[in-house]
């Protein structure tokens, strides 16, 4: 089996693990699907009123991403680690147990930036507080960062991770895109509320 295509098929199963849907379920409170957006991600689970389960997704949904990469870098090699990356991504926007129907992917963009290239992790982490805080909406603070962050690689002259995380931004929008028509029609929910 070539090298990449391992890479990307572990990426892919890790990826997929739906840490939303399994700890509300878990937790008795039934299917996420049908709460709130219907989106298996954090900024859902939170409209559930269940802060702890909320912080359980984003750092499963972080975390499965970051393993990914790590785990194939090491084995395998950067260029691995890259496709395992993309493999995540792809495994939780599109997971074959969800009928393909997945989250939006901010906490695992997160986790895979993170394993990738942590200070501009970190950057993306400190645009996203910003923009919640000012707008209170998580929709537009993911898609402000994800919209930031190839350039901001660029600008550090890590073109093959800008080039990437540009990929995966570009599906991070095209995930967003009730919320890009709800926020352009003011409707869309705030952090916390049960929009
Ligand atoms: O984490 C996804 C977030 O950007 C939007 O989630 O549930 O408000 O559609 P939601």
């Amino acid at each position: 089996l070539p090298y990449y295509v391992l890479a990307l098929a572990i990426g892919y199963v890790l990826g997929s693990i739906p840490f939303g849907l399994l700890v509300t379920k878990i937790a008795g409170l039934g299917d996420i699907r049908q709460i709130g957006s219907g989106n298996i991600g954090t900024t859902n689970v939170l409209r559930t009123g269940r802060k702890s389960l909320a912080a359980i997704t984003l750092l499963g949904d972080a975390l499965k991403g970051t393993v990914a990469v790590l785990l194939t870098g090491f084995y395998l090699g950067p260029e691995a680690a890259i496709l395992a990356g993309l493999g995540a991504f792809i495994g939780h926007l599109f997971p074959i147990w969800l009928k393909f129907k997945g989250g939006k992917g901010v906490a695992t963009y997160i986790g895979i930036l993170l394993a990738l290239s942590w200070p501009i992790g970190i950057a993306f982490c400190v645009i996203w507080l910003l923009v919640a805080f000012i707008t209170k909406y998580s929709s537009l603070s993911a898609l402000v960062a994800s919209l930031l962050t190839p350039f901001m690689l660029a600008v550090f002259d890590q073109w093959q991770l800008a080039e990437v995380m540009g990929l995966l931004s570009i599906l991070l929008w095209v995930k967003h895109h009730e919320n890009i028509s709800r926020l352009l029609k003011g409707t869309e929910g705030k952090i916390g509320s049960k929009g």
